[in-house]
């Protein structure tokens, strides 16, 4: 079996935060013998300048031989106005489809330690532990689409099997957790939320009868979310319904550089593990990211790709004591505070943690 993992640090803060989650990489496959080998590939604006295309074909073959795929981040404001097939985002798009990655999970969590950072009051935080599965391959980012100069249309569209294989995901996950589960779609509104629900409900009623079921419109899930996240297990939506949510649910966490998240298929290939963060080209090149978004990417990927449960739960853990023995970046650290950390510096700490267990 392949040990290589392909790394595409891609564009803006992602080649800083990936070379991070690297070096813990690199750490957790020494002290537990992973033999994991390193392969960096091109995607993003970077590869658009280096090759033409912001997905090579070089770059999915790489990753279709890999164990798995760590990707920073790509996008901006060098890239913004070249033609739409050459974006950056179209390289993330089309590497998630083209190795079928549709279910997306994004686990959102609180401390305690970080509470401060969060806009909502520490009690409404206590005791957040929510796996939102973002279904990633179908949905308005990949229906027709069309734009002239005064008009324009995206489609929405999905397909029975699209919510089936999306919701068993999430169902799978939530007889592992607290058995509960929130399908959020725009039933009121748009048809294909009126497909997902009924085939979420049939998969749920017929396949996990076990579970406890709510459905929510996105509106108000997003209201709830605020108002009581703790209430929240597992909940599955739809692409752009997920995407903007997870966006929202960071901010429990404390900061967008928190928040890691991994892209799975059928199982027959390798997962691709990302923060859920961008390429944020307004702290780019200064060595402030947060690295943890991508670390905690790191450790999912031992845990979903390679089976490595020990190891990823250490690196988990070596987050988590270096947040609680206050080591903190600029963007978790209080108001005015002097004494946070750079990007290598807070990784530094993880390390020492890692390595003392
Ligand atoms: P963004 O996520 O890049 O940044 C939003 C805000 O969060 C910014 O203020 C940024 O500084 C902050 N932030 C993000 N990551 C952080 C980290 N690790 N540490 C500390 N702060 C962090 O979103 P945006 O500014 O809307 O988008 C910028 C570009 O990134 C766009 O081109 C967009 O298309 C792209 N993007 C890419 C991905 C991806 O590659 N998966 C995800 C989202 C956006
Ligand atoms: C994400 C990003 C991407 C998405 C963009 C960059 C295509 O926002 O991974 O959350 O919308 O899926
Ligand atoms: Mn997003």
């Amino acid at each position: 079996m392949s040990r290589t993992i392909v790394v595409l640090a891609g564009d803006g803060v992602g080649p800083e935060v990936t070379a991070q989650a690297v070096r813990v990489l690199e750490a957790a496959s020494t002290k537990y013998s992973l033999g994991l080998e390193f392969e960096d590939a091109l995607i993003g604006g970077a590869a658009y300048d280096a090759a033409g295309s912001p997905l090579p074909d070089a770059t999915v073959k790489a990753c279709r031989a890999s164990a798995g795929i760590l990707l920073g981040a790509v996008g901006g404001p060098k890239w913004a106005d070249i033609p739409v097939q050459h974006r950056p985002e179209q390289g993330l798009l089309a590497i998630r489809k083209a190795l079928g990655l549709f279910a997306n999970l994004r686990p959102v969590t609180t401390m305690p330690e970080l509470a401060a950072a969060s806009p909502l009051k520490p009690e409404k935080l206590a005791g957040v532990d929510i796996l939102v599965i973002r279904e990633l391959t179908g949905g308005i980012y990949f229906g027709k689409r069309s734009r002239s100069a005064d008009a324009a249309f995206d489609t929405c569209e999905y397909t029975v099997a699209e919510i089936e294989r999306v919701c068993r995901v999430a169902g799978t996950l939530a007889m592992n957790r607290r058995r509960k589960v929130t399908s959020v779609d725009k039933a009121n509104v748009l048809d294909t939320s009126r497909l997902w629900r009924d085939v979420a409900t049939r998969v749920f009623r017929t396949e996990f009868p076990q579970l406890t079921v709510e459905h929510l419109l996105v509106d108000a899930a997003a209201m709830h979310l605020l108002s009581r996240p703790a209430d929240f297990d597992v909940m599955v939506t739809e692409n752009m319904f997920g995407d903007i949510l997870t966006d929202e649910a960071s901010m429990l966490a404390g900061s967008m550089g928190l928040l890691p998240s991994a892209s799975l298929g059928n199982g027959s290939g390798p997962g691709l593990y990302e923060p859920i963060h961008g390429s944020a080209p307004d702290i780019a090149g200064q060595g402030v990211a947060n690295p943890c978004g991508t670390i905690l990417s790191a450790a999912m990927l031992l845990r979903h790709s390679l089976g490595a449960e020990a190891p990823a739960a250490a690196i988990e853990g070596a987050v988590a004591a270096a947040i609680r023995a206050g080591a903190r970046t600029r963007d978790i650290a209080a108001s005015g505070a002097r004494d946070w950390l750079g990007t290598a510096a807070f990784t530094d700490v993880v390390l020492r943690n890692l390595a003392a267990h």
